[in-house]
């Protein structure tokens, strides 16, 4: 539906450029709740590994983030443990250094969030009629050992409802490692009025639930119109019924008489015709003869 459509457009300017942005002092368990709106993270948990290849020659360099949101990484036993980041790391940033014909050489490893300073992220949500995203900033342990400066994982979750891709790494300044990620997680979750509590356990099959339940709210704006639509077609299809039916009971009348305030409706398309034309002379000022009809009712 087109007004239903463009009802929403109108709504989302009115609510453009809307940035809520909290630091969170709740638990961090992949719930975000900012104001009214809600986020749930736990569609995201699990192990990803983002990687960006450097060219340094003569080597090259692989900048890699491995990071699981809802719970700490494992521990490789395949790997040296030097080479990975210590237990209670949700985020791990490593540069690993290829030459062919070499092995591979860890470069550096550098926790960039760590479970026990999840509780300190920061959350911004920003929602435009372009755009809704929603991003969370995660500490890490400084970095490094001489002249420590501070490390943070600055993840960006673009909403989109239809597609998930995988994350990107987009850069890391030494500080501050950006990684942007399209996914419905990103996307405020749409509650019924009511039961806001909402239960904290999940499964995939609530997940599905609630990924259809995402709708009622804009049926509500739809269904809106469609009753005032629906009980104006009614009133005026009820009106002519009901004239009709007057006109032939008490005159006898048939055809075009049939119409109720025949003599008004005739008139609609002269008065219609008028306004536009007024309204056209007082753009170009130019004289129009006005129809002086009158309107019997
Ligand atoms: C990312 O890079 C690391 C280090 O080179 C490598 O071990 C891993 O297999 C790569 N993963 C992907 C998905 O490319
Ligand atoms: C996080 O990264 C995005 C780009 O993906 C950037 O627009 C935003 O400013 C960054 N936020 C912070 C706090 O650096």
């Amino acid at each position: 539906m087109i007004l239903r459509s463009s009802l929403l457009v109108v709504g989302s300017f009115i609510l453009g450029n809307g940035v809520i942005s909290a630091r969170a002092g709740t638990p961090f368990d992949c719930h975000i709740n900012l104001g009214n709106n809600k986020f749930d993270l736990t569609t995201l948990a699990g192990e990803q590994v983002v990687n960006k290849t450097r060219n340094t020659q003569p080597t090259s360099t692989v900048d890699s983030l491995k990071f699981n949101l809802c719970s700490d990484l494992n521990i490789q036993s395949d790997m040296p443990e030097s080479d990975q980041c210590p237990l209670g790391t949700r985020a791990c940033y490593t540069q690993v250094n290829k030459k062919a014909e070499e092995p591979d050489r860890v470069i550096s490893v550098i926790p960039m969030a760590v479970a026990r300073k999840m509780d300190d992220y920061i959350a911004n949500f920003e929602s435009t009629s372009l755009f809704t995203v929603l991003s969370l900033v995660l500490h890490g342990t400084d970095y490094p050992t001489t002249d420590p400066k501070p490390q943070s994982l600055n993840l960006t979750l673009i909403c989109d409802q239809q597609s998930n891709s995988d994350p990107k790494f987009l850069s890391y300044d030494g500080s501050k490692l950006d990684v942007e990620w399209t996914t419905s997680a990103g996307c405020p979750l749409k509650e019924e009025g009511g039961d806001a509590g909402g239960d904290k356990d999940e499964d995939k099959d609530k997940d599905k639930e609630d990924s259809k339940k995402d709708d009622p709210p804009k049926q509500h704006v739809g269904s809106g119109i469609g009753w005032f639509f629906l009980v104006l077609f009614l009133s005026l299809a009820a009106y002519f019924g009901l004239g009709a039916y007057y006109n032939y009971s008490t005159y006898g009348a048939t055809g075009y008489d049939l119409i109720p305030h025949r003599d008004f409706w005739k008139e609609v398309p002269y008065m219609l015709s008028d306004v536009v034309s007024h309204l056209c002379s007082t753009v170009h000022p130019r004289r129009t003869s006005s129809r002086g009809g009158y309107i019997s009712v």
